[in-house]
């Protein structure tokens, strides 16, 4: 949420934070702005919207090799010009952007306003630049160590000075920030997607920590000013992974990475031999596995939803008590941290906050928590006890796809190799593990169905609101699809347990309101038919997601478009259910003219409560 890039060396620093920018774009979109230091002092162009629209209206001669840029989500304050970032003082001297949220703002803007300091934006960030341009310390680190000691909250940040036309300086408190090394020059950015073609060489700050990053190099500080070690590493990562290529989104270029990023997540762990996962991260031993009574998954959105269809996989495989919460609600009940309870946090970006303060709250109780997390070394991995990483690769649009498969994946791992300490036959891991050596191929043959899904989508389009209906492990697969279908068509859809429906919604079925059904050959198939036979009834529109050879009981021509996928083992049909629900949400999006990957209001990882 919120993107921050810097840059000083001897380039003109312009069209690199833009370029940053746009980089950063998924972020937070909501408006965009830059700060740059020349010849003739601080330079400020910042304005509500998308980075595009500041480019075209910097003014002339707005250049200087050092700067800052930021994209925003507006927290405090409606998206405008003047809440934009980057924030100054009143005289001009000091530029700030700034990501997280400053707690103790109000308190600190009354108090500014007291000693008669006149705020111009409603944001909490604005007061960072007034009290890093009233400190009296004599260094830049100095005046924003100072003026972090009175702020309460969350930031990555970073600041300029005209006094100190040398250095930018940046810090970071639960929000990311990271140092790039160049040639003679240097970056600063949350995120590595905005530097990444400039340089693979970063350090990462720790939370509490300041840097001071010059044209020639960096050197990191707590708050308290005393030195810390902090050395660059070069990364084994291809900046082309950054880029859309010949796709027209990163939506739809991540959902067809989807087999490799399958196979990737699934490399070296699988042991056929004992029919076992193999997953070291965990850092537990089998003892430690066989002791625990209970699973509590903790995710956001469509991380809860997958934490749903995780859930369902480890009380199947392993027979362990599962059940997924939304980790936003999960530290206001004030919960019961129970020693042999596993505690499992689920995160593309391992950033989002409401997350990583579920596990806080876990540990904090004496809970062990392990993550499974697709951004190595973020918040949410760091703070967990072990994991598993999901090797999705980046992931750029807002709607996750890639990840979010890698997640059940990492699922099934997890469970495989905790049902294998128990009561999970060899045979049935060995079946197991065959049914996820299909997998990738499997993804592949939903994908290549996407004309078909294409067609449909244009179809439900249409529909100011829809249904997704599934049952047991298709309930959180029709929630999956709900979600992904309403944050980019913007249509009203709503997930429901089928046996649900005529208990309430079923009076909302009408020609005007299409149905996606979810009935896979299992258990529940004959009952999820009779359903869908009191909705043709009620001459409601229906799409079946379902497997060869379900008997849809013959319903009425036309009542019904099937859609069939591939067959694998029943515990993990559920994510080749989930494919196509992505692509109908993406066709759906892409006929009504959206922007696929920035859906209106929202931000690829949400780091404010
Ligand atoms: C997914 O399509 C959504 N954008 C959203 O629900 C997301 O899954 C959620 O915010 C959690 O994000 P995380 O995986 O980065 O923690």
């Amino acid at each position: 949420m919120c993107g921050i890039v810097g840059y000083i060396g001897s380039q003109q620093a312009v069209p690199l934070l833009t370029e940053g920018l746009t980089r950063l774009e998924h972020r937070g979109y909501d408006s965009a702005g830059l700060a740059v230091l020349g010849t003739t002092g601080l330079k400020v162009a910042k304005r509500a919207g998308r980075v595009r629209d500041l480019s075209e209206a910097l003014p002339k001669r707005f250049a200087g090799k050092v700067g800052v840029g930021h994209t925003r989500w507006a927290t405090h304050g409606p998206a405008n010009d003047v809440n934009a970032h980057p924030h100054t003082d009143a005289k001009g001297l000091v530029a700030v952007v700034h990501n997280g949220i400053i707690d103790n703002a109000a308190a600190l803007r009354q108090r500014l306003s007291d000693e008669g300091v006149e705020l111009a934006s409603d944001t909490d960030s604005e007061v960072v630049a007034h009290l890093v341009a009233r400190s009296e310390a004599d260094t830049l680190e100095g005046k924003v160590s100072d003026a972090l000691s009175a702020v309460e909250g969350t930031y990555g940040l970073a600041v300029l000075h005209v006094d100190f036309p040398d250095r930018l300086v940046v810090a970071r408190n639960g929000s990311p920030l990271i140092v790039g090394v160049g040639e003679r020059e240097m970056y600063v950015a949350s995120d590595l997607a905005a530097i990444v073609r400039h340089t693979t060489t970063v350090a990462h700050l720790d939370d509490g920590e300041i840097a001071t990053v010059t044209a020639s190099g960096f050197t990191t500080y707590r708050l308290d000013l005393t030195r810390t070690a902090r050395d660059a590493t070069t990364l084994d990562i291809d900046p082309a992974e950054y880029d859309a290529g010949e796709h027209e989104s990163f939506m739809r270029k991540e959902m067809h990475e989807q087999p490799h990023a399958a196979e990737r997540v699934l490399r070296g762990r699988l042991d056929e031999r004992f029919g076992t996962a193999h997953l070291g991260g965990l850092n537990m031993d089998a003892r430690e596995t066989r002791a625990i009574r209970r699973v509590k998954i903790l995710g956001c959105g469509s991380a809860y939803y997958v934490g749903q269809m995780g859930a369902a996989l480890l009380e199947e495989l392993a027979r362990i008590p599962a059940d997924a919460e939304a980790a936003s609600e999960f530290r206001y009940r004030n919960p019961i941290i129970e020693p042999d309870t596993l505690y499992v946090a689920v995160s593309q970006s391992g950033e989002t906050i409401d997350t990583l303060l579920a596990v806080q709250e876990v540990r904090r109780k004496g809970g062990r928590v392990i993550g499974l997390v697709n951004v190595v070394g973020s918040a949410i991995a760091r703070e967990c006890d072990g994991g598993i990483y999901l090797h999705a690769g980046p992931e750029v649009a807002v709607a996750s796809t890639k990840a979010l498969t890698n997640m059940f994946l990492g699922f099934a791992l997890l469970a495989l190799q905790l049902g294998r300490v128990r009561d999970l036959s060899i045979a049935d891991g060995r079946r197991l593990i065959a049914g996820l050596q299909r997998l990738p191929e499997q993804i592949e043959q939903v994908l290549a169905q996407e004309d078909q899904l294409a067609e449909l989508a244009g179809r439900l389009a249409g529909a100011e609101s829809l249904f997704f209906v599934g049952r047991v492990r298709g309930f959180p697969v029709a929630r999956e699809g709900a979600q992904k279908f309403k944050e980019i068509s913007y249509r009203h859809a709503e997930a429901y347990q089928t046996s649900e429906l005529k208990h309430g919604p079923l009076a909302l079925i009408s020609p005007e309101v299409p149905t996606v059904a979810i009935v896979p050959d299992d258990e529940l198939a004959e009952r999820n038919v009779a359903a869908l036979h009191e909705i043709a009834a009620r001459r409601g529109p229906l799409v079946v997601l379902t497997h060869e050879g379900v008997d849809l009981g013959g319903l009425p021509d036309g009542a019904a478009e099937r859609v069939v996928v591939p067959r694998n083992e029943r515990e993990l049909d559920p994510i080749l259910l989930v494919v196509p629900l992505q692509l109908l949400a993406y066709h759906a999006a892409l006929a009504l003219g959206h922007d696929i990957d920035k859906p209106r209001n929202l931000a690829k990882s949400v780091t404010v409560e």
